[in-house]
């Protein structure tokens, strides 16, 4: 239907960008967008937010939250994260969480599932300490961890700890389109699996074959050994999210077996290859200046040092973290490969996979 332009139309805009411009006027400092961020936070044309509805716990250390994404949020495949910034004792700090929830609930919310780490800041939090009510951050969801169309006719999930959160977005999403499903997950106790009666329900429903693995009382997964617990295991579409060493030694595997394609893997946290010497690393904006050692990220350096540093995923993957080296060596931590700056070179380096290489100067 065509647009007609009217008189009035166009009177009644100038009256509302004049009134706008009052309302800037007499509220400064406090601009009008601000009043209406702490009346309505998750409008549409505001930044991204979400709003913790429910907080569930989940075992002793790990808990489900219920967000209600703004009106800007543009929706999820399952298998995807989303990185949250959450303020823990006055410092915003960005995290990603995989989605857990079903992609099309009625209510639009999403929810991510946390296990607290030992002296994590962001994952105690959120455990411990988070209430309903409470006022998050948002990005959009991302990332490729996620089953394709069409349908592979045999999956397999290997999963350990908080790595099945992933893997229960997709289960709680596409196990209806799923033929033949192998679930091999490991936590030290029975009760330190997440999600442990709704996947032992779908194991009772036959929608999934569970393998449960209780580190505490059977050890590690051997990989090795697998074998002798999914026997078509290299046939199998194959999704992985866990510990590092699990990672790495399914990488081997799959590779050695001659089908790295069929593995598909989140990681949690970078590999980190290589690590150097250190030096002196000094943060401009803020005249701050303290040793590091060459193993530890940059943003880990900064943050420690009390510095106001940009960040997400930790992990290399969402460039959250970028930041100018205005001079010096830096390394980068998955692969050793040395990026250096002069003065007036317009360098940016991912300070979360990046340690000091000798002296730097990093704009922030
Ligand atoms: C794509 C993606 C999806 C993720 N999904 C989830 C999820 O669904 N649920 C979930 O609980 N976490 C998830 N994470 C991990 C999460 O982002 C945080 O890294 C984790 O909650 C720890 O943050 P923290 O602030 O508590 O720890 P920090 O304060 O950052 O670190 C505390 C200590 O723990 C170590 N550490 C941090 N993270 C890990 C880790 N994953 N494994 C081992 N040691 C670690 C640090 O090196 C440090 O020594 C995901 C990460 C990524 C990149
Ligand atoms: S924080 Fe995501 S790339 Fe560095």
């Amino acid at each position: 239907m065509a647009v007609v332009a009217t008189p009035w139309r166009g009177a009644f805009a100038s009256l509302r960008a004049r009134a706008a411009r009052i309302a800037e006027f007499v509220t400064t400092p406090v601009l009008p967008s601000d009043y209406l961020d702490m009346i309505s936070p998750l409008r549409a044309s505001a930044d991204l937010r979400g709003r913790i509805e429910e907080v569930h716990p989940e075992t002793r250390d790990a808990v489900t939250l219920v967000i209600q994404p703004g009106g800007g949020w543009r929706g999820h495949v399952p298998g995807q994260y989303v990185r949250i910034g959450v303020d823990v004792d006055g410092v915003r700090q960005w995290r990603a969480y995989s989605l857990t929830s079903r992609a099309d609930r009625a209510d639009g919310r999403i929810s991510i599932t946390v296990k607290a780490m030992p002296d994590g800041v962001v994952s105690n939090y959120l455990v411990r300490r988070v209430r309903p009510g409470t006022l998050i951050q948002l990005d959009q969801a991302k990332g490729d961890f996620t089953l394709p169309a069409p349908r592979p006719a045999k999956a397999l999930f290997v999963t350990a700890g908080s790595g099945i959160t992933p893997v229960m977005g997709m289960l709680r999403n596409a196990v209806s389109e799923l033929d033949d499903v192998v679930v091999v997950h490991s936590a030290p106790q029975p009760r330190d699996v997440i999600f442990a009666d709704e996947l032992r329900r779908l194991a009772e429903q036959g929608q999934i074959r569970l393998v449960e693995r209780h580190t505490d009382v059977e050890g590690m997964l051997n990989l090795a050994a697998l074998d002798g617990i999914v026997a078509d295991w290299a046939e199998r579409e194959t999704w992985a999210c866990g510990p590092t060493g699990l990672l790495d030694a399914a990488e081997k595997q799959w590779s050695d077996a001659g089908v790295p394609d069929r593995l598909h893997i989140e990681r949690f946290r970078p590999t980190v290859v290589v690590t150097g010497e250190g030096g002196d690393v000094t943060f401009s904006n803020t005249g701050t200046t303290v040793a590091a050692d060459g193993a530890t990220p940059l943003l880990d350096t900064g943050e420690r040092a009390g510095v106001l540093m940009p960040s997400g995923c930790r992990m290399g993957i969402c460039f959250g973290c970028v930041a100018p080296l205005r001079t010096g060596a830096v390394r980068d931590l998955r692969n050793g490969q040395i990026t250096t700056a002069e003065p007036g070179d317009d360098v940016r380096i991912q300070t979360c996979v990046s340690a000091a290489a000798g002296t730097c100067d990093i704009e922030l």
